[in-house]
């Protein structure tokens, strides 16, 4: 089983970065696992051009960034995960223009005619990090997420959100270590024939 972790934190040493070093470890566990920080990536917003609906075989997007590549690393993984800081509600920028220039490139369904989603039955898993309760930090952004996957053929296999308290209080402890690594583990009993 393949894994492509989509890093969306600016901070390569902050909360989500400590949430993913656990969970990087379990996951590694039973699945080959590439980590790709979007922040150090050229990823440009969708143009909504839509060159890319004259191709159903391919992301086949006419930008020249480091999306082409990304696209071609998730077409080759089974599960994609989302591991995120919540920014005003959503994911961080980043992210988010990845994610319209996927639904987009690999949904062939804006065309004259309706085609096939190229990344149909991979599974999707988010890995969170919010400074308010899970429940009102995250909850809009998991949402989302659902109706993406939904609508582009793919498995939600579920989220992992831990809190904030501030930037004077310590982020990782035991707990959440222990809660990281088993929502890795369970990600990892899926059924990935
Ligand atoms: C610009 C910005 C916007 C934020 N917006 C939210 C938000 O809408 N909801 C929330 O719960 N936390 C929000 N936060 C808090 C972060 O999600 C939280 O501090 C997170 O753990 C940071 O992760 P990092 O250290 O990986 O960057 C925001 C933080 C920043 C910097």
């Amino acid at each position: 089983m393949k894994a492509c972790i989509l890093a969306g934190s600016p901070r390569r040493q902050g909360n989500t970065a400590a949430l993913l070093k656990p969970f990087t470890d379990e996951l590694a566990a039973g699945a080959e696992v590439e980590t790709v920080w979007l922040y150090d990536r050229d990823i440009r917003p969708c143009l909504a051009c839509r060159a890319c609906q004259k191709d159903w075989t391919s992301f086949s997007c006419i930008q020249k960034d480091d999306v082409s590549a990304l696209a071609e690393s998730i077409l080759k993984s089974d599960l994609i995960v989302l591991a995120t800081p919540i920014y005003s509600w959503y994911c961080t920028a980043p992210m988010k223009a990845l994610l319209d220039r996927l639904v987009y490139g690999l949904n062939k369904f804006y065309g004259a005619e309706k085609g096939p989603s190229l990344w149909q039955g991979k599974r999707m898993a988010l890995l969170l990090t919010c400074g308010y309760r899970p429940e009102q930090g995250t909850d809009l952004f998991e949402e989302g997420m659902r109706r993406y996957c939904k609508h582009s053929g793919l498995r939600y296999l579920g989220s992992h959100a831990e809190r904030h308290l501030g930037y004077n209080v310590s982020f990782m402890d035991t707990d959440k270590e222990a809660r990281t690594r088993a929502f890795a583990r369970k990600l990892l009993s899926e059924d990935w024939d």
